[in-house]
Order: C-alpha cells, then sequence, then structure tokens
C-alpha cells in the first residue's frame, strides 16, 4: 500500500498521457496523495480539468506562475514528495533531463530536486531504439533514476515494438516495490528467461525446451524484495511478472544485446535457456520440400555465451548467477560449469523427464557456490524464487 506517500506525477506530452489519468486514480485508491505536473506538450493529450479531477489537486503547469511561486515554489513542490514519477517519459523529457536542462516546470523540478525519480518511457519505437535516447537512458540510469517499460506492442502510430508505455499495473506495483524497502531497494538485478529462438527460416525455428516459469519466479521475486528488476526474455509460455521492465528477445544474439544495454547491474540471474546453435544459413523465405525426399543441409553457428561475457566483462555484476540443466552428474556438470562460465553461483537441476520438473511447477535445485554444493529440497518454483532472492539479498550485503 501507499498510505500517505506522496507522488508527485509528472506528464509528458505524449499519447500514452491518457494512461496516466488511470495511474493517478489507481496510486489514490492504494492511499498515495498524487500532485500532478503538466508539460505543456500534455496538454495536448489530457486536460488539466480532468486531471485535477482525478488527483483532487491542483495541477501546477507554468514555472513563471506567480501565484505557484508564492504559494509553493518549484523546489518545494518537487522536495515535498516522496517520489517523482514521470509518466509518459517522451524522448525529449528523457533528452532534457538527462542534458540536465531546466526550462519548463517539469525539467528546473526534476533538477532541482533530492526525491527519487522514477521515469515511465513511451514513445514511437524508432525513437526508442534511437541511439540518442539509448544513450540519454544510459544516464538516467546511472544517475539513479527507475526506469519502468517500455513494453513491446503495438503502438499508436500503427508501428509495433520497444517503446509502448508500461501497462498501468505494472506500473504501481514498480512504484509499490520501490517503498517497500525490502533488503534489494535501490539495487538493480538483471535476470533472463525464457528459450531462445534460432529461425531455420521464417516460420520455422529450433529452441530449446524452457517455459519461463522459473525465471518469471525469480524476477517476481527480486521485485517484492525491493530490486528494480530487467527482465530480460525469449518467447516463453507464461507472461513477465508486473513491476519490472521486460525486453522481448528473439534469438540469442538479441538476448545478448538486450543484457549489454541492461547493464550495470548490482546482480545478475541467467535463467534463460539459450540455444547453444543458430542456423547460420537460415531462409528468408519459407523453404518447400522439392519431392526428391532430400532434406535441407542446415549448417550452424555457436551463438555467444551471454553468462559467460557476463561474468568476463568490464561491467561484472558483484554477483553473477548461472543455471545449469543437466540430466545426468548434476553436481559434477555443474561445478565444472562455475568455474568454465566465471560465474559466481550455479543452480543446478536434474531435469530428466523423469523428474517433471521441465514446464512444471516445482524444482529441486543444488546451488553450487565457491563452498560447495547445497541441496534444496523440492518445492514449488515461487518459493525456490523467494529462496534464491533472499540469499541473492544477502549475497549483496
Ligand atoms: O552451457 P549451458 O547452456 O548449460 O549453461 C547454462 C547457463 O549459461 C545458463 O545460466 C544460461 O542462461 C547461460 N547461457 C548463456 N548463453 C548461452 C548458453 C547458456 O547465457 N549461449
Amino acid at each position: 500500500m501507499l498510505e500517505g506517500k506522496k507522488i508527485l506525477i509528472v506528464i509528458g506530452g505524449g499519447i500514452a498521457a491518457f494512461k496516466s489519468l488511470d495511474l493517478i486514480r489507481r496510486l489514490r485508491e492504494r492511499g498515495a496523495t498524487v500532485t500532478p505536473v503538466l508539460t505543456s506538450g500534455a496538454e495536448h493529450f489530457v486536460t488539466p480539468l480532468s486531471v485535477a479531477a482525478l488527483s483532487a489537486s491542483k495541477v501546477y503547469r507554468d514555472l513563471f506562475d506567480l501565484t505557484d511561486e508564492a504559494e509553493m515554489g518549484h523546489i518545494e513542490l518537487s522536495r515535498a514528495s516522496d517520489l517523482i514519477l514521470v509518466a509518459p517519459a517522451t524522448a525529449n523529457i528523457m533528452a532534457r533531463m538527462a542534458g540536465g536542462l531546466a526550462d519548463d516546470l517539469a525539467t528546473t523540478l526534476l533538477l532541482a530536486t533530492d526525491t527519487p525519480v522514477m521515469i515511465v518511457p513511451a514513445m514511437n519505437v524508432r525513437m526508442w531504439t534511437h541511439p540518442a535516447t539509448q544513450r540519454n537512458l544510459t544516464v538516467l540510469r546511472g544517475d539513479g533514476i527507475g526506469v519502468v517499460g517500455p513494453v513491446d506492442g503495438a503502438m499508436a502510430c500503427g508501428e509495433f515494438g520497444p517503446g509502448r508505455m508500461a501497462e498501468v499495473a505494472d506500473i504501481v506495483a514498480a512504484v509499490d516495490a520501490h517503498f517497500s524497502g525490502g533488503p534489494l531497494s535501490g539495487r538493480h538485478v538483471l535476470v533472463t528467461s525464457g528459450p531462445t529462438h534460432e529461425p531455420i527460416d521464417p516460420v520455422r525455428y529450433i529452441a530449446n525446451r524452457s517455459s519461463g516459469a522459473q525465471g518469471t519466479a525469480i524476477a517476481g521475486a527480486l521485485r517484492d524484495l525491493g530490486a528494480r528488476v530487467t527482465f530480460v526474455t525469449g518467447p516463453a509460455d507464461v507472461a513477465p511478472p508486473p513491476g519490472v521492465t521486460v525486453v522481448a528477445v528473439q534469438t540469442a544474439r538479441q538476448m545478448q544485446a538486450a543484457v549489454q544495454a541492461a547493464l550495470p547491474a548490482d546482480a545478475a540471474v541467467m535463467a534463460a535457456a539459450v540455444a547453444d546453435w543458430r542456423v547460420e544459413n537460415a531462409s528468408d523465405s519459407k523453404m518447400k520440400k522439392d519431392g526428391s525426399g532430400a532434406a535441407p543441409a542446415l549448417t550452424f553457428a555457436e551463438n555467444p555465451d551471454i553468462l559467460r561475457e557476463v561474468s568476463d566483462g568490464p561491467n561484472r555484476p558483484g554477483l553473477v548467477v548461472g543455471f545449469a540443466a543437466e540430466t545426468d552428474d548434476v553436481v559434477a556438470h555443474a561445478t565444472a560449469k562455475r568455474l568454465r562460465k566465471g560465474c559466481d553461483w550455479i543452480v543446478a537441476n536434474d531435469v530428466s523427464p523423469a523428474t517433471g520438473i521441465m514446464g512444471g511447477s516445482e524444482n529441486a535445485v543444488t546451488l553450487i557456490t565457491a563452498d560447495g554444493a547445497e541441496e534444496w529440497p523440492r518445492l514449488t518454483k515461487q518459493e525456490t524464487a523467494r529462496r534464491l532472492a533472499e540469499r541473492i539479498a544477502k549475497g549483496l550485503t
């Protein structure tokens, strides 16, 4: 709950601004007091009147409004809150924040504040993926600003891809996690999950079996302990948890890029079942049987080992956790893997079909650390995730 929390919401000028109206309602339902600031762009998308009605508050709009300055200066306005939420955060406002500009009320109070800031980006996919926006994102993250979303999906402009504003429930969950004050609050944890799909042609692919259930549960458990979680997921069977930043990918190389873009992080939990090989001669058009009985000759190339790269890389998180799904000699293989991959811990499990673990709701893992192997009882994947998240919280202190 957000009882007694004072949230200043800066509404940027984007089509997603309409979602901020619902966001204000949901935050207030949870007990928060919401003070809105509208940029001039936002007023093209939502009216000050509807924002005032939903927030039950005065709407702050203009830096040089003398009445407002007399009542409450912009510095006070920003400092009197427990959290500043910029939603939607447009490419423009992100750029101005990253550059330290103060050319309207919103950016002035963002520059003047000592309150935690969380942004909820929303913009066209090309604007989001543009190197300038990605550069600004890195700067903002480095400044300690929390980032919720964006997510993949259809856009108002007709395009599809990352850039869509996170759903209101996810933003509320991120705000809740921020205030929960858990042992991981203020920490950034990267989680990979799900399989990768390596195309053979536009309709076929090769993949590892993975439901994504354990990785999803781990991301949720880390969020519950207050971590800011970046969740890089391949095409999984289960939906990603709310309240984490989801980066959806298909292939191992896309996962590699997303993981590198998400660093730095305090910890990384690499639970994805990454395909070891991709089809080097994948076809751009659907392969056809030619009636001769000849099978296509696929050639394979090795995919990057994302875990090893993270473990050996210059941005290595303080704690790197890998996974090992084995069908025999689990502890021996996993112990060797820990050293080979350069990670700190390996969560090993026996995925032989008889165990029912693959795709099931339970897991029985052995945690391999520098101190040896620790066998955990058979637990639900949620409970396994909870224990692992607690171990990570201890490991980071
Ligand atoms: O080598 P193996 O696939 O068994 O290693 C499993 C661990 O390595 C998991 O943590 C998995 O997420 C990670 N991995 C990776 N990139 C790969 C292969 C595996 O990050 N290409």
